[in-house]
């Protein structure tokens, strides 16, 4: 074993030192001390990515991506990891027809005689005797069963091999841990006790939640002094925002909401935009309408480190062109950290 493979052996033993689980699907799960293990990782990976690409060290081992949504960073950097060290992915289109999978039934005790083929409970077995992980990504669909992240649990519940949320209506955890490398490099190896702000942004869509939380966590896992922005009426699931609050006393972290956009970005590390929906459903186009101010520009950065956003983003809604073009950007670097924040998913599971 040469050196670089024992220091990720050291790495990854120190991740399973703190965290044993087979289920990343809020992002929580690790806790702080196996999230920094796992970001330990990362860092290994993707200092020496290129040599760890040429060890193969998941050779043998495979993949299944399981989307029932559109992506261009999760479905890359997924399929990049993998095959860099060594494993096989399966992409896989999730009930479309065509060259899709099946369309898939989550009801339990369903008489199926409608347009779905496939239940979960044979589907995620089958997938979990073929691949070492299973990644889903489900968007939320508007129903009852969006609270209840009802496909990410339904393959959760039935997957016999570790499961990787890619992102669901609540969360979208490699995200949030890649935001979580982004931010460290920021502060310089760490963001605790620095101040990182999160501000809603302008959106034709009623978006949902799922990358603001999973901001919220990271912020919270990191100890950071969190200032969530956000206009009257659109404020962010009390229940997740209480379990993420939950971190704090452990981590140093702080959470302060506030209505003044310019003042939660005012000094921060980060200024870290997303749009999401208005709790209103029916209102947020008539809302977003007198909400242009809220667009990230010039001015909101003046004092700010660096801005953020998950991508895709939506110019000159969301962020205006001379900060997503600035120096200030950070917005590429940061979907680059998908990739070994993933990687380091698979190596603690499979290494
Ligand atoms: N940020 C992100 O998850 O991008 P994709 O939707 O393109 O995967």
């Amino acid at each position: 074993m040469n050196t670089l493979e024992s220091r990720l052996h050291a790495a990854v033993a120190r991740v399973r030192e703190n965290w044993r689980g087979t289920r990343f699907i809020d992002g929580l799960e690790p806790g702080p001390a196996g999230t920094n293990a796992l970001l330990d990782v990362a860092r290994l990976y993707r200092a020496n990515r290129l040599e760890i690409g040429r060890l193969r060290l998941l050779g043998g081992r495979a993949v299944a991506g399981l989307f029932f949504d559109p992506s261009l960073r999760t479905h890359t950097s997924m399929e990049v990891a993998t095959g860099r060290l060594g494993a096989h992915f399966v992409y896989l289109q999730a009930g479309q027809g065509g060259g899709g999978t099946w369309s898939m039934e989550f009801e339990d005790g369903v008489v199926m005689n409608g347009t779905a083929q496939e239940h979960v409970r044979e589907a995620a077995p089958v997938l979990s005797s073929y691949a070492d992980v299973l990644a889903v990504r489900a968007f939320p669909k508007g129903d009852a069963h969006d609270r209840e992240e009802r496909v990410i649990r339904s393959f959760s519940a039935h997957a016999g091999s570790p499961l990787i949320n890619l992102e669901s209506a609540l969360a979208h955890p490699c995200q949030g841990l890649a935001d979580q490398l982004t931010l460290s490099d920021l502060g310089g190896g760490s963001f605790a006790r620095r101040k990182v702000c999160l501000t809603w942004a302008p959106h034709p869509k009623p978006l949902p939640q799922a990358v603001p939380l999973s901001v919220v966590r990271a912020a919270v896992l990191g100890g950071a002094d969190l200032h969530v922005a956000a206009p009257e009426g659109f404020d962010l699931d009390a229940e997740e925002m209480e379990r993420a609050r939950s971190f704090c006393a452990d981590t140093g972290a702080s959470i302060t909401m506030t209505r003044d956009p310019d003042a939660a970005a005012s000094g921060a590390l980060a200024v870290y935009a997303k749009g999401w929906g208005a709790e209103q459903r029916g209102e947020h186009t008539e809302r977003v309408a007198d909400l242009g101010h809220w667009t990230v520009g010039e001015a909101r950065m003046k004092s700010a480190t660096a801005f953020l956003h998950c991508l895709p983003v939506r110019r000159n809604v969301i962020v205006t062109d001379a900060v997503i073009d600035g120096p200030k950007s950070r917005v590429v670097p940061q979907a680059a950290n998908r990739e070994p924040v993933q990687a380091a998913l698979l190596l603690a599971w499979l290494l």
